[in-house]
């Protein structure tokens, strides 16, 4: 108390030493320490094991137009603490999750100012995560953040797995390099996107996947992206520093904050083991638990979609060929319709019959709605109205019709990234949603953001997704974001929040491709902040066949297509493929159909970023196994064991593989399935073809 008046007052500064704080992880191997440098700047550092994770590095924001919150600080308070609990999360990829960590709170007051902030450092087994404070206060009542600056000073020229940061799009290819590599590999890494914004030679995207020369591998990223803008990091090549790098709103401004209030945390994973890196329940346990009362309504979804053949090009989402017209001008019931409209109502009963023909819970059906063709391209206020069939599209027939079949139709509203006419609409669309019994919506936010100036990842249109995702709640409808923020683990506060795209996706298989390797660094990178809705399940490669126009092929084996199930966590997931294709392979098509959504446990059996991963899975409630493994465009023989089956216990495995000569390119349709009796003492050594994987059910013998 002494020392907090006598701060307060800026009588006295006490050396930075005697202010030293340190705090460990429960198991003691991480170490954060913090400290105030001279002038009073806050800086914290991060051990593991002894080893530096990041060196001494600064904290702090910028402000407009007043003292920046960086230097000038005595700190006049300080509280830990320890907290351990065990919580069960609606989904997920284990049944109870572990939140343990010990806590230190500092409090720092600003002589010049009078004003004061808080960090708060949370360490956990797995990792460190920390927040700015900024508690309510006569001279800190609203204030405009310039730039938030916080550093993560490496420890050394590490391998990274990165994306160029950007302010509106994460659907770039990732690149792995070397940090002093990234300024040479930017320009060829920014591929063109229906909106982008790049911002550094050195701008980096999170969650950022590093690699150290000793075999440190660390993930940086942000928890509970809240009322704040998304955080990018640039990259000081010279001393391999990275410095937050907040995204701008329309006037330039990073955050208009009134206090009380909280940033997000930001999240630093490490362990000197892969897997850890993809067990890591940090940013989830970083986000409040949910205040949803009732969460019957949220269930794990197994969809087909009239989807796949609009994104080939073999159809279209739009009913017409009309060009250049105003919508409100447009009578759909004296157009000619150009005849590729897939949202019809019979080709959607087709669907429907599919799915319930194989147990699929739902039909995502895009294009169903008019207004498809006045949008692409442009920067439109009102356009879609969310709640307007096209004339070939019978809602109510269809949603009987999905009824009686125990099916339920996914709805897609593409918002051509006007948010302002989204949230004017957004009532009668869900409202609309009830009324025809749809109880999930696939979101998305093609194009530049409107009002224009925004971008995808501020503040305010960061409040967009939240407003969605909350209003949503109150008609307990599920939502699956495309193009919106990368996820932060709020689906633990929020669990109507399904999934997310924020990367690159099936789709661009058909835009020209996904490197082979994708599929082997998105759980390190894009998935540590929640899941994907990655749409997997191609069983033909050749999207030519779809489209002779169309040359892209998918870069995958058609038996790693299956793992994707395993090794893609989410609770939403899709067989992406046509059901003509999945009919000219049943025998394949029978692990989706058997694959489980929600999981009780989950093992890393392999893993390697950029190189493998292979996971073990208990379907939830039940029993039974599921194996997945995805490898990178060298292909590898994967070795496991199964000592993860309860002992004493007879499963049925069933493999499906690449068989021998299979390639993503030049042979994916190549597989095998074999089936044998294991228990938890088998061995297996299984093939992987460059660009392949496999897929295994363990199903106990007798079920
Ligand atoms: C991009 C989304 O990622 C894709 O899934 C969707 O089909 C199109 N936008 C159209 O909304
Ligand atoms: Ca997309």
């Amino acid at each position: 108390m002494a020392r907090q008046l006598l701060a307060i007052c800026g009588l006295a500064l006490l050396s930075p030493a005697a202010l030293a704080e340190e705090l460990k992880s429960p198991n003691g191997q991480l170490t954060l320490n913090f400290d105030l440098q001279a002038g009073g700047v806050p800086t914290y550092r991060l051990t593991y094991k002894g080893r530096d994770v990041i060196k001494a590095s600064k904290l702090g924001l910028e402000l407009k137009g007043t003292t920046s919150l960086q230097s000038g600080f005595a700190q006049t308070d300080k509280q830990t603490r320890s907290f351990d609990e065990t919580w069960q999360p609606v989904w997920g990829e284990a049944k109870t999750i572990r939140n343990h960590y010990n806590e230190l709170a500092v409090t720092l007051t600003q002589a010049e100012t009078q004003r004061t902030i808080r960090v708060r450092f949370r360490v956990f087994d797995d990792g460190l995560g920390f927040r700015y404070e900024f508690p309510r206060q006569p001279k800190l009542d609203y204030f405009t953040i310039k730039e938030e600056r916080t550093q993560f000073a490496l420890a050394g020229d590490h391998k990274a797995f990165w994306l160029p940061g950007d302010y509106d799009t994460q659907e770039y290819s990732t690149v792995t390099s070397k940090l002093s590599e990234v300024r040479g590999k930017m320009k060829a890494a920014v591929t063109p996107n229906a909106s982008q914004t790049t911002f550094s030679p050195t701008g980096l995207q999170t969650p950022l996947m590093l690699k150290s020369q000793d075999g440190l591998y660390i993930n940086i990223h942000e928890a509970a992206l809240i009322d704040y803008s998304c955080m990018h990091l640039d990259l000081d090549d010279k001393n391999m520093v990275l410095e937050s790098h907040l995204t701008p709103d329309a006037v330039g401004d990073k955050g208009l904050i009134q206090t009380p209030a909280n940033s997000p945390w930001r999240t630093v994973i490490v362990s000197d083991k892969a897997g850890d890196i993809l067990l890591s329940k940090l940013v989830l346990n970083l986000n409040e638990p949910t205040k949803f009362k009732d969460v019957s309504w949220i269930k794990p979804v197994k969809y087909v979609g009239v989807w796949w053949e609009m994104i080939t090009g073999k159809s279209t989402w739009s009913y017409t060929n009309m060009d250049n017209i105003k919508l409100d001008s447009v009578d759909y019931q004296k157009v000619k319709p150009n005849g590729t409209h897939a949202a019809n109502t019979a080709h959607v009963k087709e669907y429907i019959d599919f799915a319930a023909q194989h147990g699929f819970d739902a039909v995502l059906v895009e294009g169903w709605n008019t207004g498809w063709e006045d949008w692409f391209g442009k920067h439109k206020d009102y356009v879609f109205d969310f709640v307007t069939p096209y004339p070939d599209f019978d809602v109510a027939e269809l949603s009987r019709y999905a009824a009686t079949k125990g099916v339920k139709i996914i709805m897609h509203h593409e918002t051509s990234g006007s948010v302002r006419n989204y949230e004017r609409h957004l009532d009668e669309a869900f409202q609309f949603m009830n009324k025809y019994g749809y109880n999930a919506v696939k979101t998305g936010y093609v194009g530049d953001i409107v009002p224009l100036g925004h971008h995808h990842y501020d503040q305010w249109v960061n409040n967009h997704y939240q407003y969605v995702l909350e209003k949503a709640a109150d008609y307990k409808i599920m939502v699956n974001g495309h193009e919106a923020v990368r996820p932060t683990g709020l689906a633990r506060t929020y669990p109507n929040l399904i999934g997310n795209e924020a990367a690159r996706g099936t789709e661009y298989e058909s835009f020209g491709g996904n490197n082979a390797d994708h599929t082997t660094i998105l759980p390190f990178t894009r998935l540590i902040g929640g899941p994907m809705d990655y749409t997997p399940g191609i069983f033909q490669t050749k999207v030519s066949a779809y489209n002779p126009q169309n040359t892209s092929f998918v870069h995958s084996t058609l038996a790693r297509q299956l793992a994707l199930y395993v090794t893609m966590y989410s609770p939403l997931q899709m067989a992406a493929d046509l059901p003509e294709t999945y009919n000219k392979h049943l025998d394949a098509f029978q692990f989706i159909k058997d694959v489980a959504v929600d999981w009780d446990d989950t093992k890393v059996l392999e893993a390697e970023p950029g190189d493998y991963i292979t996971y073990a899975r208990k379907a939830k409630g039940k029993s039974s196994w599921f194996v997945g493994s995805t490898c990178d465009e060298n292909g590898r023989t994967s070795k496991i064991d199964l000592s993860f089956l309860e002992p004493g216990k007879k499963y049925v495995a069933t493999i499906y593989a690449d068989s021998k000569g299979a390639h993503y390119q030049y042979n994916p349709q190549a597989y095998q399935i074999r089936k044998l009796n294991v228990t938890s003492k088998t061995k297996l050594t299984q093939l992987c073809a460059p660009g392949g994987g496999y897929a295994i059910s363990l199903i106990e013998a007798g079920r």
